[in-house]
């Protein structure tokens, strides 16, 4: 059993040949953290590479997300019953809710407690929750008690600070993930990110994922291509004095990448 390692590897959008690239080029580099979720429709490809692989199961800390279909009385843990089978596995490391129901459709107890009790019935070590507000998050503290929710996965890089989320969450002891923490490609020409990059030998990319891990926030960036792989994982040794830190914090434009149109109201 292992804590969360803080660099992971993203995988929404991907599948077949460049899911198979991703993971394979990532766990010969050495992550060790695989983000899935239910609605990548991922998970069965994910498992194959996981039971072929020579790395253990124990050595890796898997996460997946309970898609907003499964919130329903009785539903929850069926659907992480199914996600392990595909995964190839009979434990996960971290069972997330993927986003809060959209307009409450379903009570956010419902929900809740069906993962927490998946948690008591071993199915996942722990639990957590994306996409929540900092009100959700009250009512999850609420309904479950203050030291259930063990994560928060949120999105998060130098265009879209979202502090007051993390800030309640650091308060609360919610560990953050940050996704999408190269917004989706939008870091890597940001002039000041290139400047800074340029001072530590490093890219653009790098210093928005050194930023965010400095800030003691995992991170799981995708890449599709080895070299990227091995750059993001490197930024694990990029350290960032306390005015470049500044100067990043100053860039925030709330610039979402991930906005739905069942997403909550934003903090
Ligand atoms: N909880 C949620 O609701 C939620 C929502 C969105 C995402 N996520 C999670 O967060 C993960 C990451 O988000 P994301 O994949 O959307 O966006 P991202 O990680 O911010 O950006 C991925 C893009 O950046 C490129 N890239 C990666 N490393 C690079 C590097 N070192 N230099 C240059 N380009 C680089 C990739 O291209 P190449 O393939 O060419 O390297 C890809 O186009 C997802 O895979 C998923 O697991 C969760």
């Amino acid at each position: 059993m292992i804590n969360m390692p803080p660099m992971g590897l993203g995988t929404f959008r991907l599948k077949g040949e460049p899911l198979l690239a991703t993971l394979t080029n990532g766990l010969e580099l050495g992550y060790r953290h695989i983000d899935t979720a239910q609605i990548y429709d991922n998970e069965a490809e994910v498992g194959t590479v996981l039971t072929r692989s020579t790395v253990a199961r124990h050595e890796i800390y898997l996460t997946t997300k309970v898609w907003t279909s499964e919130f329903g009385p009785g539903k929850v843990i069926p659907s992480l019953e199914v996600s392990l089978e595909k995964l190839g596995t009979d434990y996960l490391d971290l069972a997330l809710i993927h986003w809060p129901s959209p307009k409450d459709e379903v009570p956010m107890a419902v929900y809740l407690e069906q993962l927490a009790e998946a948690k008591a019935q071993g199915l996942t070590r722990e639990i957590g929750v994306s996409n929540f507000t900092v009100a959700q998050l009250k009512q999850a503290i609420e309904i479950l008690g203050p030291s259930a929710i063990a994560h928060q996965q949120i999105e998060v890089h130098p265009l879209l600070q979202n502090r007051k989320v993390v800030e309640f969450c650091k308060a609360h002891c919610i560990a953050v993930t940050a996704y999408m923490p190269l917004a989706y490609g939008k870091v890597l020409s940001e002039p000041l990110l290139m400047e800074i990059g340029q001072r530590h030998g490093v890219s653009a990319a790098q210093v928005s994922l050194a930023w965010l891990l400095a800030q003691d926030m995992a991170v799981i960036p995708s890449s599709t291509k080895r070299e990227n792989l091995a750059a993001n994982l490197a930024a694990l040794k990029v350290t960032l004095t306390a005015e470049e830190m500044a100067a990043i914090a100053a860039l925030d434009r709330g610039e979402r990448c991930a906005n739905p149109d069942f997403a909550p109201d934003w903090d």
